[in-house]
């Protein structure tokens, strides 16, 4: 028998749980959630035709990558197609492939100049994984001078593998760059935006936050690669391309064709952000490359840039029209401020050298916008030296919030169900900013998304939503993986080209989400908290905005459970909901052949006189809602 006292509240939950941990690792960002269809579409990855094959139809001619980086050094690399008779084609591969959806609308942009005295026409080809057209549209670039030209056509036919051709056509010479491919629809419809069933797979989790844009990224394989927002805005021509840290070959997969085009920069992230409801949470860099790599530091007395980035930033999102930067906001088309109150100052950074920055960025962003809210790290991992020195010190400092990630076994999730009972209620806050259950060990490209990790993160939330007065927040990452295209598993969402699919630990998330109520109430079992008592996890919160009691309880045991809820110091009503996620096989996953192996599903339950007794299910995490 579980206590319920509906009447003793003993925490507020956060607005901002559970949130979204965004970086562009897995093909999240280029080749995912931002829909351009072409792979270096502005001739900037090393080599510069990377993604791109030439073909020569019945005729001469040839291809030259043209460096113009002292008038353009923010995009210095363009072609120049001659055609020398007949046509010269050049056909591009995609983010492993297109996906090409029958009846959609496709608008093929470019900037093009022809030299002088040529006539050269593009004909454009969109060609499924046998080489038949399924989509074709022309255009006759006339200007001397570079300017855009577009056109749309509609595809005959869906296909995951698709390509790109370009034709160029009529003796002469042509400059190309910034050749691009979106669907027109995006999410919100909006131009060059982004896909939107992955957007909505966002939305539909209901987030408290969005932290972007990560992850090491933010940091770095080496300062010169940092993320800098400055160069993620305005015209999508002048955003700097960069390698992206994830660019490498991970035990045998090849991803060493990642590189950031920042067409999901800034200013999308607060405007997605906007869009699902999220509170945006910028993450900077602190003068501190990735310390798993160079670890190259910015002196003390030159980390002026990074500093000014973060004030920057905090004007730009928040500023009126009579600030540089609050301007440029409003002439991107968002007058209203974004209302910024969250940032990141390093990612996974540790020892002296963070504190000494973190110092410099506290006390200047403090002095200038006291209402700021910052978010510091506390390292790598949990329970180790660099944890402790971080921990110790950010509390002597007074540090708003704390991030803490942990990449663990599931069974250390069921273990540490406890870790937040005893944190310092007068101390800061906690961000469990990454964490996710490793089926095999961290970063092990055999991880997998499985029923036994999600159920223990389910287990392990308990101890979140039990202890809402420190933990203000929490994230599972990473968030995205293309199917084709990732570094690192297990991840929250699964995508293709075409399409993507939740796993059971998205799952999880959104039942947290969708169910976090606005207070904690405590249900126990003889007096204690339930923290795995014959694989029992439990905790109970009050919903005052549909009035309704709402209980969690994680069976992880392999047989059922005869419960009984007595419900104390309120009256509810006589029936309610169950949501059950369940799966008798731990080792369950869900996959596009099969995407709801392990999927919540829904029914009624009664109540008899403030007692709610039922059977739940081995190996379940169930949710029950019931009006008070
Ligand atoms: O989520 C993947 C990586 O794990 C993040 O980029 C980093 O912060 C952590 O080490």
């Amino acid at each position: 028998t579980y206590v319920i006292k509906a009447d003793s509240i003993k925490a507020h939950v956060k607005s901002t749980m559970y949130g979204i941990f965004f970086e562009d690792i897995n093909m999240a960002a280029d080749g995912g959630v931002y829909a351009e269809l072409v792979k270096n579409r502005s001739f900037e990855f090393i080599p510069n035709l990377m993604g791109w094959t030439e073909l020569n139809k019945s005729g001469e001619g040839n291809v030259e990558v043209i460096n113009r980086a002292k008038e353009r050094p923010e995009n210095p690399h363009f072609i120049t197609v001659n055609v020398k008779s007949g046509q010269y084609g050049l056909a591009n591969e995609g983010f492993r492939g297109m996906g090409i959806k029958k009846g959609e609308t496709y608008s093929f942009s470019v900037l093009a100049r022809q030299h002088t005295g040529s006539k050269a026409t593009l004909a454009v080809e969109l060609k499924n994984a046998k080489g038949v057209v399924i989509g074709r549209g022309e255009l006759k670039p006339d200007a001397t001078d570079w300017k855009r030209y577009s056109v749309k056509f509609t595809a005959a036919a869906t296909e995951e593998k698709g390509s790109l051709t370009l034709w160029a056509k009529n003796t002469g010479a042509i400059d190309l760059d910034m050749v691009s491919l979106f669907p027109e629809h995006t999410w919100k419809n909006r131009p060059g935006g982004l896909r939107a069933d992955l957007v909505q797979k966002l939305a539909d989790l209901k987030p408290g936050f969005l932290r972007f844009p990560g992850g090491c990224i933010v940091e770095g394989r080496e300062l010169a690669n940092r993320y800098q927002w400055k160069k993620s805005i305005g015209d999508i021509d002048k955003r700097e391309n960069i390698i992206n840290r994830w660019n490498m070959e991970f035990k045998h997969r090849l991803t060493t064709d990642y590189y950031q085009t920042f067409g999901l920069g800034f200013m999308e992230y607060f405007l997605t952000a906007e869009d699902i409801g999220a509170e945006p949470l910028p993450i900077l860099n602190c003068g501190m490359a990735c310390q798993f790599n160079t670890g190259q530091l910015a002196p003390m007395d030159e980390l002026d840039p990074y500093l000014q980035d973060a004030l920057d930033l905090i004007e730009f999102a928040n500023g009126s029209s009579d600030t540089k930067w609050g301007k440029l906001r409003i002439s991107l088309g968002h007058a209203k401020p974004f209302n910024l109150k969250l940032m990141g100052v390093g990612n996974e950074q540790w020892g002296e050298q963070y504190i000494e920055r973190w110092k410099v960025f506290e006390k200047a962003i403090k002095a200038k916008y006291p209402y700021m809210k910052l978010v510091s790290s506390v390292g790598p991992d949990p329970d180790g030296e660099k944890f402790t020195f971080l921990n110790t010190t950010f509390r002597g400092l007074n540090a708003d919030i704390l991030d803490e990630h942990y990449y663990r076994s599931p069974q250390w999730f069921l273990d540490n169900v406890k870790r937040y009972d005893n944190y310092d209620r007068k101390g800061p806050k906690i961000f469990a900013g990454e964490y996710a259950a490793q089926s095999v060990a961290i970063a092990s490209p055999d991880n997998k998304n499985n029923w036994q990790c999600a159920m223990s993160e389910a287990a392990f939330m308990t101890g979140l939503e039990r202890n809402a007065d420190v933990v203000n927040m929490a994230s599972y990452a990473p968030l995205f993986a293309h199917v084709d295209g990732w570094q690192w598993t297990p991840d929250l969402i699964w995508f293709n080209n075409l399409g993507s699919y939740a796993t059971p630990n998205y799952y999880v998330q959104q039942l947290y989400s969708l169910n976090k109520g606005t207070d904690v109430v405590p249900l126990t079992l003889n007096q204690a908290a339930v923290t795995g008592q014959d694989g029992a996890f439990a905790s109970a919160v009050l919903d005052a905005n549909t009035n309704e009691l709402v209980i969690k309880f994680i069976n992880t045991a392999k047989a059922a459970a005869s419960v009984n809820f007595v419900v104390k110091g309120k009256k509810i009503n006589s029936a309610g909901t169950i949501t059950t996620l369940q799966n008798g096989d731990l080792a369950a996953v869900n996959s596009f052949s099969n995407m709801n192996a392990v999927s919540p599903k829904k029914q009624g339950i009664a109540v008899v006189s403030n007692n709610i007794k039922t059977v739940l299910k081995p190996y379940s995490f169930n949710v029950i809602r019931v009006k008070m």
